[in-house]
């Protein structure tokens, strides 16, 4: 009973959020703010933000008296596969020397993640059932085959831009390769296709809420990311859009 209510309260948050987030630039990377109060490393910033997805899911998956069968071991997988980078890998990638981020930010994506940990933990560990011929389920499949696009265009992207500096570098340059060309953010893009992809595979409330919530903080990111690429580089390339290559 507490998990659905605080799952409905948690959709209808992001509906709520979504125009407010539009507004608001959140404070961290090119947009680090020191007027949201004390600053933080930004490589531990990101270690300790993203820890509670990675931890909480998984525990909360062995705790879990529902099945357990191929599919769910899978589901598990695939959460851990994207949680593993962006906690322990992602961070240790940037060339981000010296910079900080607010730790208001910090505590802001501790709870985002606690709650997205919790909410698609629970379900996989108590209340999931999918039986073994899941697998073929057509659902099942595209949601795989959107998931598995989503994440090589988010590794792709983060790569390239990781790759932008040189040792010891922290300013900014045009990316220019892969999906850059078309839009200015296309790690957003492909982080939002991911999760698109796996409420398709997985076909449930609280997995469609994190989808939800992944779109609601990256597209006011990336258009925030697309009007500062405009602003600094006066060469930056005026057909690529900011998310939706062609349109947006
Ligand atoms: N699921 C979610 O809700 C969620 C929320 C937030 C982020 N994420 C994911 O986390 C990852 C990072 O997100 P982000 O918004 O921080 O990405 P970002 O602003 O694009 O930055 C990614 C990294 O690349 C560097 N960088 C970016 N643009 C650059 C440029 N033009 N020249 C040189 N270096 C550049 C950044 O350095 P600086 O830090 O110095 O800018 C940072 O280290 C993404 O894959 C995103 O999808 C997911």
């Amino acid at each position: 009973m507490i998990y659905t209510i605080l799952l409905y309260s948690w959709i209808g948050l992001a509906i709520l959020l979504f125009p407010i987030l539009l507004r608001i630039t959140a404070p961290y990377g090119r947009h680090t703010k020191s007027t949201w109060g004390p600053l933080v490393s930004n490589r531990w910033g990101w270690v300790i933000m993203e820890l509670p997805a990675l931890l909480i899911f998984p525990i909360l998956f062995f705790v879990g008296d529902g099945p357990k069968t191929y599919v769910t071991w899978l589901f598990l997988g695939l959460w851990l596969l994207h949680y593993t980078n962006r906690t322990l890998v992602f961070p240790l990638r940037t060339r981000t020397k010296g910079k900080k981020m607010p730790l208001t930010i910090v505590l802001m994506a501790i709870c985002f993640n606690g709650m997205n940990g919790y909410l698609n933990g629970y379900y996989m560990g108590f209340m999931a059932d999918y039986g073994e011929s899941y697998l073929a389920d057509p659902r099942m499949m595209i949601g795989f085959a959107i998931f598995a696009v989503g994440l090589l265009i988010n590794w792709q992207s983060d790569a390239i831009l990781l790759n932008l500096r040189k040792p010891g570098e922290t300013g900014y340059k045009i990316p220019r390769k892969g999906l850059f060309r078309y839009i200015s953010c296309p790690n957003h893009l492909g982080e939002i296709i991911e999760w698109a992809g796996f409420a398709v595979m997985t076909w449930s409330l609280p997995t469609l809420s994190f989808a939800l919530w992944t779109a609601v903080n990256l597209i006011p990111r990336a258009l925030d990311h697309h009007r500062w690429y405009l602003k600094k580089f006066p060469d930056y390339p005026k057909e690529r859009k900011a998310i939706i290559p062609f349109l947006w």
